[in-house]
């Protein structure tokens, strides 16, 4: 009966499309629990490529249903299209959305670019998905959730109330422009149309699951660190991505969960702004991230990118109680020829070794790092331990020690089967 999450343990894309397409295969159900199409998860399977925004990522087998839980916010006309692009490419598995997930409407959108700009120099960089103005109406409770799109009729004289309020707050507070109702209302009937098929009660499916010993996995979206809690507060995303949130998000128990496996990339990256201790700029940030390809798979942006930070990582093990680690992106590193990995900061002349709370102190940290040797030959696609370099062995067990939990995984590459299993994280 067991559920296994799997979350980023660092800013996000630390590669969790791919490890959950892999794991998938043993997992009866999905669960996305938080977030909403900010997240874009990778996938590469024998079906094509694809980036995943709301659906999770267990499609590719036919076993596995996909759930879109409570904890999601959904823009609908992205998930139609999304859905779209499973059909026309044959991905067998099943898809359900949670009466309970909240839907983000256009209104959401508008106010989430105008308060960026409002914002002006110390706007957060958000993806200008409408994800915190829909959070905030649901903690409001004045959030429209996906059940009641079940009652088009309903929905629509509800939301002409609701969008006056709205006009009035994007017009007079942010000089915006009006949305128009007439708009929305056909919007309301497209997307009855299409999703009315998989709105249920997906709470009690994934705990039928449970009970019938079925396995569940805990779709992580962002990373431990953009957590809106426990996160480099205020830049942070509004939900919470920890462990904490696959439990709220999906209404399973804490005790259903036997495993909790932390994704790390083997460097770090960054998107959007916010401290970033380790990051590396001007033109060394530039060719790596040329050479890594580290832009956006939402919104195309370049990401921030830095060596990999222990005492972050180390966080962000803790607070989610990792049991196991999963490192991606190690054949990124083949070139490179000495690999640091900060292992304490210096604060005000004071060597730390745990994650500060606040921004502003975390700014002021200066990273302390280990330096270790490159192995400057290619692990791409490698599965097989043994076949490791010896220095990208030393790597790996070093970042073992520095997290102090056991790696179970290794990715060597973006396709499903380039990767390195040391134990296994789900059996059947
Ligand atoms: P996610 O948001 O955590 O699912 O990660 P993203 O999909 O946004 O970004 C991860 C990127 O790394 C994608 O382009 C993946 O295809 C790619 N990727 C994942 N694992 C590996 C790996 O081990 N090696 C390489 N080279 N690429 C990888
Ligand atoms: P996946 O699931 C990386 C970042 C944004 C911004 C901050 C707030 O692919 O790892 P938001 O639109 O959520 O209000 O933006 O959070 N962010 C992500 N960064 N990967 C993600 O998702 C992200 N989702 C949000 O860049 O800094
Ligand atoms: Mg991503």
């Amino acid at each position: 009966m067991p559920a296994y999450a799997v979350i980023g343990g660092q800013w996000g894309d630390e590669g969790k499309g791919k490890v959950i397409d892999y794991l998938a295969k043993n997992a009866d159900l999905v669960a996305r629990y938080s977030g909403g199409n900010n997240a874009g998860h990778t996938v590469i399977n024998e079906h094509g490529n694809f980036a995943f925004h709301l659906v999770p990522c267990g499609t590719a087998w036919p076993n596995t249903v996909n759930a879109i839980c409570n904890g999601v916010v959904v823009d609908p006309n992205v998930l139609i299209e999304e859905i779209k692009k499973v059909h026309d490419a044959k991905l067998p598995g099943k898809i359900v959305i949670s009466t309970k997930s909240h839907i983000i409407m256009p209104y959401h959108i508008e106010l989430d670019k105008l308060q960026e700009i409002q914002r002006g120099s110390s706007a957060i960089g958000t993806t200008g998905r409408g994800i915190g103005p829909a959070y905030v109406d649901k903690v409001g409770r004045t959030g429209i959730r996906m059940g009641e799109l079940l009652d088009p009729k309903k929905l629509k004289a509800k939301l002409n109330d609701i969008v006056d309020k709205k006009n009035e707050l994007l017009i007079k507070i942010y000089g915006g422009s009006p949305i128009n109702i007439t708009d929305v209302h056909l919007n309301v009937d497209n997307w009855y149309e299409n999703l009315h098929p998989y709105i249920s009660n997906v709470e009690k499916k994934t705990n039928d699951i449970l009970n019938q010993d079925g396995n569940i996995i805990l779709e992580g979206a962002q990373g431990t660190l953009l957590d809106l809690d426990h996160g480099t507060y205020p830049y942070v995303t509004s939900s919470s991505s920890t462990i904490g949130g696959a439990i709220t998000g999906t209404g399973i128990a804490p005790k259903e969960i036997s495993k909790i496996t932390g994704i790390y990339k083997s460097y770090c990256t960054r998107v959007g702004s916010g401290p970033f201790p380790t990051e590396l700029t001007g033109s060394k940030g530039d060719e790596i991230r040329q050479q890594a390809q580290e832009f956006g798979t939402t919104t195309g942006r370049a990401r921030r990118v830095g060596w990999f930070d222990a005492v972050a990582g180390r966080f962000s093990a803790k607070l989610n109680g990792f049991d196991s680690l999963v490192i991606t992106r190690l054949d990124i590193l083949d070139e490179w020829e000495e690999i640091k990995i900060c292992s304490e900061y210096k604060l005000d002349g004071k060597i730390i070794t745990d994650f500060p709370t606040d921004v502003e102190q975390l700014d002021q940290c200066i990273p302390k790092y280990k330096n270790l040797s490159g192995w400057k030959t290619s692990t791409s696609g490698t599965t097989q331990y043994s076949d490791l370099p010896k220095q990208a062995k030393t790597y790996l067990s070093t970042l073992e020690s520095e997290l102090g939990v056991p790696i179970y995984l290794v990715s060597t590459g973006p396709k499903r089967n380039e990767v390195i299993t040391l134990n296994e994280i789900i059996t059947r």
